[in-house]
């Protein structure tokens, strides 16, 4: 394998009981990149996301991450704690949290667990990861309380803080106003340059990633297309990132 080689999927097999999903999926991912998925509702983009991260074994094929074959609940184990998992945008709970511990609970199974608690190097990347993403003004304020394009924020901080090298973001943008979807475009856009990290965006939005997104691709049929550049950009999205500074 290469070392560039972040994510390997091979003749790929996945879906639930009975029930296939996918079936003959390839795809592979290289270190530094950033790749979109979009497809209609159902296809299967969040059910490959959870093969991913080893928590939905698969019917047939390989998958490999970093080098690590899912074969083993050891190695499962091991993958999901290099990746940083965005789910699809779910309405925040009702306990009263702040920002600060929201963030800081990403660092569970990476700097303490049960019977160890958050240590100086939990508090200090999570006060890290707040300020790099412009947000440790809103440190204590109450989660509950933020708007939509800070909690998506704080998701993002949270899968950070684990200091992993893949991002999955699960439609990260779809239930955010125009003025927080350009900020999350810019935070994504940062985070493949300024951290070098590698991301796979689940969005139906890939034509507003066009300098971001190195490959973009379309889940049909239980299988994925690539899609070429006249697919993916078209004129009026490009005027639209270049007067928001995304290209
Ligand atoms: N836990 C589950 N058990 C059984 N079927 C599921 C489960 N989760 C999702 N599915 C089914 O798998 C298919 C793909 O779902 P999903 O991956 O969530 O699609 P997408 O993210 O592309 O909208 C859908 O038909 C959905 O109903
Ligand atoms: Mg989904």
């Amino acid at each position: 394998m290469s070392d560039d080689l972040v994510i390997e999927i091979e003749n790929l097999g996945i879906g639930y009981s009975r029930k296939q999903i996918l079936g003959g999926l390839n795809l592979q991912v290289q270190k530094g990149e950033c790749i979109s998925i979009a497809g209609s509702n159902g296809t299967g983009k969040t059910t490959l996301f959870k093969t991913i991260l080893g928590l939905l074994p698969p019917f047939q094929g390989k998958i490999s991450v970093l080098g690590h074959e899912l074969s083993s609940e050891k190695e499962r184990r091991w993958v999901r704690r290099q990746i940083g998992y965005v789910p699809q945008q779910t309405l925040p709970g009702k306990l009263p949290i702040s920002v600060h511990d929201a963030v800081l609970m990403g660092r569970w199974g990476k700097g303490f667990s049960y019977g160890k608690r958050p240590g100086p190097k939990d508090i200090q990347v999570t006060i890290d990861i707040l300020k790099w993403m412009g947000l440790i003004s809103k440190e204590w304020n109450d989660c509950r309380y933020l708007s939509g394009g800070e909690q998506q924020k704080v998701a993002i901080a949270r899968a950070l803080v684990r200091e992993a090298t893949i991002l999955l973001l699960d439609e990260p943008t779809t239930f955010l106003d125009q003025k927080s979807r350009e900020e999350l475009l810019h935070l994504m856009k940062r985070l493949k340059l300024e951290q070098g990290l590698t991301l796979v965006v689940i969005t139906h939005e890939s034509w507003q990633l066009p300098k971001l997104t190195d490959r973009a691709f379309q889940m049909t049929g239980g299988k994925l297309r690539q899609l070429t550049g006249q697919d993916m950009v078209s004129p009026s999205s490009l005027n639209w990132s270049r007067q928001n500074g995304i290209i």
